[in-house]
């Protein structure tokens, strides 16, 4: 379903490369990334569109994050939650509300699953851990 009225293409590519910036300069997560990914351009591409099919429903993300997550060695909740840190500190500076809250809303619903979805794959033996109070 296109929902153009929440936002334009370019407020997305504003809250993408804003956050990436960020996560680019973290001490927690700058590594991660860092040792991931060769082509930011190429990166930065896919979450724009991956964010727009999201809040616009522009059906232009066809990828498969989960077996990307599950596969990055070390992954622990207090990097999932300080992902969500950055990227709150991020959509809190965005003047159009309403996209902050919808963007917020599905970031920390994909957090949760993406980090059961870890938790499940790679230690299947433990009771899995939410994102929620410390
Ligand atoms: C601890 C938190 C996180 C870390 C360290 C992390 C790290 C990464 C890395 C390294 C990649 C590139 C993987 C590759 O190309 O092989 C990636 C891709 C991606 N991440 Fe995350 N991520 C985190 C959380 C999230 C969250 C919360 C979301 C969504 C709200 C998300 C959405 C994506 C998407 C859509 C891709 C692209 C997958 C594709 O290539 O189609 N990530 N992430």
């Amino acid at each position: 379903m296109d929902r153009p009225e929440l936002c334009t293409e370019e407020e997305i590519i504003k809250l993408v490369y804003g956050f990436y910036d960020k996560v680019r300069a973290d001490t927690l997560l700058g590594p991660v990334f860092n040792s991931h990914i060769d082509d930011w351009d190429k990166h930065l591409k896919i979450m724009v569109k991956f964010w727009s099919s999201l809040l616009l429903g522009t059906g232009s993300y066809s990828g498969t994050p989960m077996p990307k997550h599950i596969a990055l060695p070390d992954l622990h909740a207090n990097m999932f939650k300080h992902w969500l840190a950055l990227f709150h500190e991020t959509t809190s500076a965005l003047p159009n509300r309403m996209l902050a809250e919808r963007a917020e809303e599905y970031a920390q619903r994909i957090a949760q699953s993406l980090w059961y979805g870890y938790q499940i794959n790679n230690n299947p033996n433990r009771i899995p851990s939410g994102l929620a109070n410390g």
